[in-house]
């Protein structure tokens, strides 16, 4: 018996992003030319996360580097790939990150016509404990002529080109929304190219998880703690396993790819929630509901908030379509 012949005509990221950009007669293939760099700091973050390198990077005195600096923390380097690549681009004139409280302006020789939106290294509190963490990122088209300004970034998700996310997990995976579809990509380290494995991903109609930091349960409104108590009532139905890892990237992954729902809901302390809206809730609403899902603040679509400020936030219930559709008629 021969092993499995070696795949010479295998779909990578690039290619598919290339294939796509070639059905639309227009396109100047900028966007292809932005998700390629942003491909590019995903694989520097991944190797990073991975720790590539690590013995090179820490003497034998801990933390600091052979220049005697110290180590740089991975959410600052992430940040930095993430803001170098996308303005090497030629194709931004724009970004928000997590990470910076103001827009990032990308200096008017580099500039070009989309604006991203991203965090870089979502899931801080996992980072230090190796538990999975991810990338994130939505990409929106100028719509104003003129000198970019913060209001450019202010778009609702419903009017996004693309957006993606990486997760670092057991392996690192790219999910990307764009067109009509959502594909995933896992990384084969043996030739350095995210490989599509998930083509036209579907979340299942109904799952059988929920996802919700229950801690907080005490904060929660009437209408999420009925909703939560009713999964894991029996004589409601077969009681639903409980999974919630504290990375929205990988909290998502599994709701996508296992179907259920996961919820980040308004507390007594936060009433609109942790979640970011422009570059946490959009991103991830657009390709739950480009997958088949349904993604909510609780009264509407995600995707319809016209958002006031760079940084606002939202409650989120997104997930399968049923789990999500049943979820909201708890809430008044
Ligand atoms: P971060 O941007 O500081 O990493 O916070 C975002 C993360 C999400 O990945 C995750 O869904 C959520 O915070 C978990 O928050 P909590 O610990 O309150 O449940
Ligand atoms: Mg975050």
């Amino acid at each position: 018996q021969q092993g499995p012949a070696f795949d010479s005509n295998a779909m990578t990221l690039t290619r598919f992003v290339l294939q796509e950009q070639r059905k639309f007669k227009e396109a100047t293939g900028d966007l292809s030319q932005l998700l390629n760099c942003i491909q590019t700091a995903i694989k520097a973050t991944a190797s990073a996360v991975r720790k590539a390198g690590i013995a090179k990077l820490h003497g034998i005195a801990g933390d600091v580097n052979v220049q005697g600096e110290e180590v740089k923390k991975l959410d600052v380097l992430s940040n930095e790939l993430f803001i170098n690549m996308v303005k090497s681009s030629y194709t931004t004139c724009l970004m928000v990150s997590e990470e910076n409280e103001n827009v990032i302006e990308v200096e008017t020789e580099r500039q070009g016509k989309y604006i991203v939106c991203f965090d870089p290294l979502d899931g801080s509190s996992n980072i230090d404990c190796l538990v999975s963490i991810g990338s994130i990122f939505a990409i929106h088209r100028k719509r104003s002529t003129g000198e970019p300004t913060v209001q450019d970034a202010l778009q609702p998700g419903n009017q996004l080109v693309a957006a993606g996310y990486a997760l670092y997990g057991s392996a690192t995976a790219v999910v990307l929304g764009l067109g009509n579809s959502v594909n995933g990509f896992t990384y084969d380290p043996a030739i350095g190219e995210f490989i599509l494995t998930d083509p036209e991903m579907r979340v299942p109609e109904k799952g059988k998880i929920y996802s919700i930091n229950e801690g907080y349960a005490s904060d929660w409104d009437e209408g999420v703690r009925n909703y939560i108590s009713a999964k894991k009532d029996p004589t409601k139905g077969k009681p639903y396993g409980a999974r919630y890892v504290g990375s929205m990237v990988a909290d998502v992954h599994r709701t996508i790819k296992y179907g259920g729902i996961f919820i980040y809901p308004a507390t007594k302390a936060a009433p609109n929630g942790k979640l970011r809206l422009l570059y946490e809730c959009n991103p991830m609403a657009y390709l739950m509901i480009l997958a088949g899902g349904l993604a909510s603040d609780g009264k509407k679509s995600i995707l319809d908030i016209v958002p006031q400020k760079i940084h606002e936030r939202s409650p989120i219930f997104l997930g399968s379509k049923a789990d999500v559709e049943e979820a909201l008629s708890y809430l008044k």
